[in-house]
């Protein structure tokens, strides 16, 4: 045989490993990643689900089942060990049909409500296998969260006036009714809120007793008004149609909203912010201390003196005859309370007395109140040097990230370090190969023995 067969037989055989060991990497590779592809396509299915019944528990049932299924008043919790043990097509029927007599609607379109079989099976794997805590952050950011305690404290020296009303009394009972029962979805003094119409409303006092009663009783189908017969005797539903009968002459202010702070999560505090310094930062200054077109909102005083639902009230319906605007038809009510949120956050540092302005509406952009950027999407920047030499080899790397960026998720986040691994490790088995086959070809003689 001769050296330069020798050679090309020595390059067939490194080029042949090569191919090995690729292949061989390339399939431990495959099979380590398989189980988690599978997994993660299963959880991924499940994960929408999940996520799809939050919004639909939010909309629907956080207002008598709570924040974070943990039940208001009557209403029993769904976080409970016994519901998620329950089997499914119990529990599936429990939410299709409601519960007859009681507060608790039917939900399925067959029965009349407004929920798929398909929506009514996503709730049931959101009381079985969901995250209530997530589902507490979803029904904050839509600015669904429901008021809790449902009841609020009929001002005194007001509930005193209404002794002298004709029938008194009865509109005292149903005041206290009122306060207990409906003020939570109706609102203060009766006038509506986002989730039920106003009762205090000339329309509504056209109606029959009989009708109101009836509605009342029986509850609205589809809507989540429910029939009172289980909770309340028909004389006190009676009482309570003849408050919304005779609201007119009720004095104004008798029935506070609930006091309750409004609930934030970390994204509506930065939503709150984000839409502060784009639509009231010009007037109020970008860090709420006021300029001369509108008065300071970072003061201690008017922070402690206006409870949350104030200042939301105030933000929905603007100030008539000023410069303040309604913002209740350009903006929604999740908007608005995650403004109120952004806003609640400077009581704790809030100057006595507004501080002066900075730099009129605007101010250089390290002054303005912007949300903060958070550092995530990565630029990589690396350089590798190999030194090859007398059989030795060196390798070295160097790697630098930095970037700025609004994604939620880095790419280090979800970065498989296992991928590092198995390339270095290829690499170190291929180097030594290449070496190996270096010194083999140095220890081939240098010439042709002569006289062939
Ligand atoms: C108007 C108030 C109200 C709304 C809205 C409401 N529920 Fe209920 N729910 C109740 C009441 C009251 C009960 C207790 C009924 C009883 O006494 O058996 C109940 C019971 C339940 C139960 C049975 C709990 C148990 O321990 O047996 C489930 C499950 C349930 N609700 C799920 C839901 C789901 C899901 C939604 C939203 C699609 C929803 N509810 C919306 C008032 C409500
Ligand atoms: C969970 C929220 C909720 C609670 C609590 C609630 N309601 Fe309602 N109510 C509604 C909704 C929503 C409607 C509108 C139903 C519709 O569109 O048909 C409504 C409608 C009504 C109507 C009919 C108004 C009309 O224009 O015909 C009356 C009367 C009424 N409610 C009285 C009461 C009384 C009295 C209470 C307390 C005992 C009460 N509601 C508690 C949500 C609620
Ligand atoms: C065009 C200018 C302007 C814009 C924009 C504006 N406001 Fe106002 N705002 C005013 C004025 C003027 C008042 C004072 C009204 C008065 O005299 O009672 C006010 C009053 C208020 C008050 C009550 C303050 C108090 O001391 O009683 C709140 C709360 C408020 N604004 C919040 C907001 C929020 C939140 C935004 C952005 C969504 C906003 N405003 C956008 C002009 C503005």
């Amino acid at each position: 045989m001769n050296p330069t067969q020798n050679r090309i037989r020595l390059f067939e055989m490194l080029a042949g490993l090569l191919a090995t060991q690729l292949i061989v990497f390339g399939l431990a590779f495959y099979m380590l990643n398989e189980p988690t592809r599978i997994v993660t396509a299963q959880t991924d299915i499940l994960h929408t689900q999940l996520d799809d019944a939050m919004t639909l528990y939010a909309e629907n049932c956080s207002v008598c089942h709570g924040l974070a299924g943990e039940g208001i008043g009557a209403n029993p919790a769904l976080n409970n060990p016994a519901l998620q043990t329950m089997p499914y097509e119990d529990l599936a029927k429990t939410i299709e049909r409601g519960r007859f007599n009681t507060a608790m609607p039917a939900w399925s379109k067959e029965d009349g409500g407004p929920l798929s079989d398909y929506q009514i099976s996503e709730l049931v794997n959101l009381i079985q296998s969901g995250d209530w805590n997530a589902t507490q952050d979803r029904v904050v950011n839509l600015g669904l969260a429901p008021l809790v305690p449902f009841t609020t404290e009929p001002d005194p020296a007001l509930f005193a006036e209404l002794a002298n009303l004709p029938d008194g009394a009865t509109l005292q009972t149903a005041v206290t009714l009122f306060a207990t029962n409906c003020v939570a979805c109706h609102g203060a003094d009766g006038l509506g809120t986002g989730i039920a119409p106003a009762l205090n409303d000339p329309l509504v006092r056209e109606k029959t007793a009989e009708e109101l009663n009836r509605t009342v009783t029986l509850g609205s189908a589809g809507t989540l008004m429910a029939g009172w017969s289980n909770a309340l005797t028909p004389e006190e539903i009676s009482v309570l149609v003849t408050l919304v009968t005779r609201w007119d002459e009720v004095p104004a202010g008798i029935l506070p909203a609930p006091d309750v702070p409004i609930p934030t999560t970390e994204e509506s505090i930065a939503l709150g912010g984000q839409l502060f310094s784009q639509n009231c930062s010009r007037c109020h200054g970008p860090e709420g201390q006021g300029t001369q077109r509108a008065p300071a909102l970072n003061v201690k005083g008017f922070l402690t003196d206006t409870s949350d639902v104030a200042i939301q009230q105030i933000v929905t319906n603007g100030v008539p005859g000023t410069a303040m605007p309604a913002w209740g038809d350009r903006m929604t009510e999740a908007e608005i309370q995650a403004i109120v949120g952004f806003i609640r956050q400077w009581e704790a540092t809030a100057p006595e007395v507004a501080t002066p302005t900075r730099g009129g509406g605007g101010g250089p952009p390290w002054l303005r109140n912007n949300t903060s950027t958070t550092t995530t999407t990565g630029q990589g920047q690396s350089a590798a040097t190999t030194t090859t030499g007398q059989g030795q080899g060196a390798g070295q790397g160097q790697g630098q990230g930095q970037g700025q960026g609004q994604t939620t998720t880095a790419w280090w986040q979800t970065f498989d370090w296992r991928i590092l691994l198995l390339i270095f490790g290829a690499l170190s088995v291929s180097f030594t190969l290449i070496f190996m086959g270096f010194e083999s070809l140095k220890n081939l003689p240098k010439k042709n023995p002569p006289g062939k």
